[in-house]
């Protein structure tokens, strides 16, 4: 299948993409680069450097490249900038996204999987979370995305597009090529190994008052290789004809608190890291675990790196990797 893939210059759709190709499919990334990095587009893909409101640009890419479906992945995905500046969450994640609908219109294209997140549920009132709990996103990253779900719906029924929204829990870990680097920093692993690495003084734990067991949010981190196989398999599943559907992807289970994170990244670097305690940070739910039987059930999926040991010590392998 050939595929486009939005935002593929960044971290989980450069690993998104090696998956697409490991698996046989073709890949075109259209990415502006404005957060993404050019040299994290996988080799054997083609790149385009292009805006997602460039609703022409777009349809063009889609047409010249044979396109037959599509992974959305360009998005800003800062809960905390989100609040501070809305406009250019809504401007970027559903301006952006209607932009991208509009492309594939006019250039018959009409399947798609959608790069969701746990931000959808806001503050959940029960654990695991599963898709049909209330969705009341507490901050603008958590409502564009679920602006864009909803708008998917709607032009379902009215154009035919059909798609697989994947509500992203706490993606982490890296493969050998390709690995976690925002600017500026905000995710708790990479953070951590930094600290490991020498690379910042400490970690900072925000908050430790929470109703958790050690007093620390509890997390649901999955792998982004099993994250980006979901992709994979949802995007042969609607060619195959599934009906749209949304689901959670997580691992589940008991989760992992900040402190026991910390731990983990001790035992796995074998290196000292000076922790600091420090407020809470505004809107951080106390624990978020998926539930991700719909996904398990309908298409199969398994994640096969469950063990935070194993995520942790690929990411730690990925920042350690020789640079040119
Ligand atoms: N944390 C710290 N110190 C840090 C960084 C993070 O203690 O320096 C804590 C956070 O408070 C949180 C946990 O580590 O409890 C994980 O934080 P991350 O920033 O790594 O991830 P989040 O759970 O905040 O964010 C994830 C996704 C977002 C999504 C959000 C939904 O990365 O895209 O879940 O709430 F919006």
């Amino acid at each position: 299948m050939r595929v486009m893939v939005t935002g593929g210059a960044g971290y989980i759709g450069s690993v998104v993409t090696e998956e697409l190709l490991k698996g046989g499919d073709e890949a075109v990334v259209y990415d502006s680069l404005y957060k993404g990095h050019r040299e994290a587009v996988v080799e054997g893909a083609t790149f385009v450097k292009g805006d997602l409101l460039d609703t022409a640009f777009l349809r063009d890419t889609l047409v010249k490249h044979r396109i037959e479906a599509v992974v959305h992945m360009a998005a800003d995905s800062l809960v905390g900038e989100s609040v501070k500046e809305p406009a250019k969450y809504f401007r970027n994640n559903v301006l952006g996204g209607l932009s991208l609908l509009d492309a594939m219109r006019e250039a018959k294209v009409s399947s798609l999987v959608f790069s969701s997140t746990a931000a959808v549920y806001g503050e959940p009132a029960k654990q695991p979370i599963e898709e049909s709990d209330p969705t009341e996103p507490t901050n603008p990253y958590g409502e564009t995305k679920l602006a864009f779900e909803r708008a998917l719906r709607w032009y379902e029924g009215a154009y035919g597009v059909r798609f697989v929204s994947l509500r992203y829990f706490n993606a982490a870990g890296a493969t050998e090529r390709c690995g976690e680097r925002h600017h500026p920093e905000t995710h708790l692993i990479p953070l951590v190994l930094q600290a490991a690495a020498g690379e910042r003084p400490d970690i900072t734990v925000f908050g430790e008052d929470y109703a958790t067991p050690d007093g620390t949010c509890v997390r649901d981190y999955i792998h982004v290789v099993d994250l980006a196989q979901a992709h994979v398999l949802a995007l042969h599943a609607l060619a195959k004809g599934h009906p749209s559907a949304i689901y959670n992807l997580g691992c589940g289970g008991e989760g992992y608190s900040v402190k026991q994170v910390i731990d983990c990244a001790r035992r796995v670097t074998q290196r000292d890291i000076p922790v600091r305690v420090g407020a809470r940070r505004p809107g951080d739910p106390a624990v978020l675990i998926a539930s991700s039987s719909r996904i398990m059930r309908e298409l199969g999926w398994r994640p096969q790196q469950q063990q935070l040991e194993a995520i942790v010590a690929s990411a730690w392998r990925w920042m350690q990797r020789p640079r040119a």
